[in-house]
């Protein structure tokens, strides 16, 4: 028969055995964090299970207790699912929330769970547990961005555009190509988060406060029973370290830096002085003085939200930086920017795969714009290149054939053959072909470059890795 516990201590905390005095109104609500850090319930519970079940195969509690925890858990889930849990700050965060619960439900069962445990390890396999979670959701919805991508990149494979250096038109390339830059960048993106994802994905638990437990713990059971590939090997690193989440930041720093940079396209783009795209109008607003005005809300939207992501990166840094070993209160202060960044990634991921599917290109704009901007210039000295001239100085020739083309207001490949010839001797009426949208296109036939067929290469690979 196991002993039963003492008479409940007079105090609600958990913890409170010692103490003589009171927490204020002020420290409970500066140091409780149940109200952000409810939302690992799931995890909570998942990892309460799996150390309850690990306890009872090792005999520390017994299988009566284990069958009372899990009734007792289900029936808190189903508390905190239908809305009738009452979180209180009282109980500070999560965890003792859920364990008082327990405790009221199920008596003394619910006062072993803990045994071999720590919050410490505890929150620790929750964070962990939440972010794998996180990262799966996230690379679901970066996967179908990159379908929608895709599919717009089908249609706009052949479809000239100027592209740009300096934000001057540059070369010809196609719409199709410039939409697979937008697809490697993910494609980086979400390799990151996987390796993320590898390394978020191991055990803390079994450290308990931080220098391990005296009870004969299976810790390789409630990893297995978790998922968790591997174990925390070291107990204080596995309670105080979240270089995971700063990685994770990290990683979420650069996609957000990506959907910045695209955000800035599109805003360029939808302007009427480029005039591009059309976006879809669910993603613009209106002014509420201008009649007239379609803004660009949710790129602008994403641009801005970037920067609140690095900043959480810099905040988790920077909590990080000055904490000794092993676990301290600081790292309470790591959900709300881990959070954060899920959330301001997830709806960016979710609202941009839904943008794109609702882009319509305009290719007589982009046509005019590359009429303007003497994008075949390059061709022109490849051309002459190809005739024994070094480039060096084709590169020179084709200068001064552009400064003449610029005086009469013209493109090069309207300028005549005879006006042609006056800079070099070389060139012949096969020039003009080169010097068309489609030659210059369709010349740049080779892996990562911009003919149509190369860019339609680029998309079978691409649909064949997702
Ligand atoms: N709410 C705490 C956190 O988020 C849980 C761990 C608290 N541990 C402790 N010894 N006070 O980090």
């Amino acid at each position: 028969m196991q002993p039963q516990s003492p008479p409940a201590a007079s105090s609600t905390y958990t913890w409170a055995g010692r103490f003589t005095e009171p927490m204020s109104e002020l420290v409970k609500r500066y140091t409780a964090s149940v109200e952000f850090d409810k939302r690992m319930w799931r995890q909570d519970i998942r990892g309460s299970l799996a150390h309850a079940k690990m306890l009872a195969k090792q005999s520390i509690v017994s299988t009566v207790d284990y069958a009372d925890i899990q009734r007792g858990m289900a029936q808190i889930v189903a508390e905190i699912e239908s809305g009738a849990f009452e979180w209180s700050s009282d109980l500070e965060d999560v965890h003792l929330n859920i364990e008082k619960r327990l405790t009221t439900l199920i008596g003394d069962a619910g006062k072993r769970l803990h045994t071999g445990r720590s919050r410490n390890d505890q929150v620790a396999t929750d964070i962990r547990l939440f972010l794998r979670d996180a990262i799966d959701d996230i690379l679901v919805l970066l996967g179908q961005f990159q379908l929608n991508v895709l599919d717009l990149a089908e249609r706009e494979a052949a479809t000239p555009m100027p592209g740009f250096t300096h934000l001057q038109v540059a070369q010809p390339i196609t719409f199709g190509h410039h939409l697979m830059a937008w697809f490697e960048m993910m494609r980086r993106d979400s390799e990151r988060l996987a390796e993320v994802r590898r390394r978020t994905n191991r055990l803390p638990l079994g450290a308990a406060a931080l220098a391990g437990t005296t009870y004969p713990i299976d810790r390789e059971f409630v990893a297995a029973e978790l998922g968790f590939e591997g174990l925390c090997e070291n107990s204080l690193d596995a309670v105080s370290d979240r270089d995971f989440a700063i990685e994770f930041c990290a990683a979420s720093a650069l996609l957000m830096m990506h959907f910045s940079r695209m955000s800035e396209e599109l805003v360029l783009w939808m302007n009427p002085r480029f005039g591009f795209v059309r976006i879809a109008d669910r993603f613009c607003t209106g002014s509420s003085i201008m009649p007239q005005k379609k803004n660009p809300d949710v790129p602008e939207l994403a641009r801005g939200k970037t920067g609140r992501v690095y900043g959480h990166l810099i905040a988790l840094l920077t909590l990080m930086k000055g904490q000794p070993l092993a676990y301290n209160k600081d790292n309470q202060e790591d959900k709300e920017p881990l959070f954060d960044t899920v959330d301001t990634v997830s709806d960016t991921l979710r609202i941009f795969a839904d943008m794109i599917a609702g882009i319509t290109a305009c290719p007589d704009n982009m046509r005019d714009a590359l009429r303007q901007g003497f994008a075949t210039a390059t061709d022109l000295a490849d051309y002459l290149t190809r005739k024994g001239l070094p480039f060096r100085d084709a590169h020179e020739t084709v200068g001064l054939a552009v400064r003449r083309a610029e005086e009469l207001g013209v493109d090069l490949p309207q300028l005549s053959l005879v006006e042609l010839q006056t800079f070099s001797p070389l060139i012949g009426d096969d020039i003009f072909a080169v010097l068309t949208v489609e030659g210059s296109l369709a010349a740049r036939d080779h892996i990562g470059g911009s003919s149509p067929e190369q860019v339609g290469a680029a998309i079978a690979r691409a649909r064949s890795r997702l």
